[in-house]
């Protein structure tokens, strides 16, 4: 007896399994890209202070006073070695945004001319000035339409005037966006 019974209980409990088998093979399919580029910045080359930050805030030679606003335009290279090939480049804006001066939102486009990936991606977030912090992507164009996921930015060469940035990017395609063309 026992043995029929066993078939008449797995074929339902099959049949109640399919469909969530199929979702999770969809949600395996998603669409991701996960690289490493590294942000050479140079005070006064390729980054400028526009406004000075309010006056008599704590200063350090890793704070910036509160307030401070930084534009810069800062080429990404393959290695850390900034004569190591040019990837791409990071544009934007920084202003200091805690009043120990470690942390600053930044609103940064980031253009990638590489072989199979071209276009931009937006990151809109929270940075520090001398630990990894973790900043959203909020979207792309091109080959980056729709992107979401996040970088993980570290500094990895502090004090002079020429600052290395580590970039980890981990984006994610939500379904949909293969659905559009442009
Ligand atoms: C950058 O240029 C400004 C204006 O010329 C100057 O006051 C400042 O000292 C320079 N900064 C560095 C770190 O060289």
């Amino acid at each position: 007896m026992a043995q029929l019974i066993v078939p008449r209980v797995v074929f339902p409990l099959l049949l109640f399994l399919l469909p969530l088998l199929v979702a999770s093979n969809t949600v395996s399919s998603l669409k991701s890209l996960h690289f490493t580029l590294y942000e050479q910045e140079t005070v006064n080359k390729t980054a400028f202070l526009i406004v000075n930050g309010v006056t008599g805030a704590t200063t350090s030679p890793t704070t910036t006073p509160f307030g401070t606003i930084f534009a810069f335009r800062d080429p990404l290279t393959a290695t850390p070695d900034p004569s190591s090939k040019v990837m791409g480049f990071a544009e934007g804006v920084s202003v200091t945004s805690t009043f120990d001066g470690l942390w600053s939102v930044t609103a940064g486009k980031v253009t990638l001319s590489l072989k199979k990936h071209k276009g931009t991606i937006s990151l809109l977030g929270g940075t520090l000035n001398t630990e990894t912090a973790d900043t959203p992507v909020v979207g792309g164009t091109d080959d980056f339409l729709f992107v979401q996921g996040y970088a993980r930015i570290s500094p990895i060469e502090l004090g002079g005037l020429h600052v290395v940035y580590k970039l980890q990017f981990h984006l994610y395609w939500p379904p949909f966006a293969a659905q559009i063309t442009h």
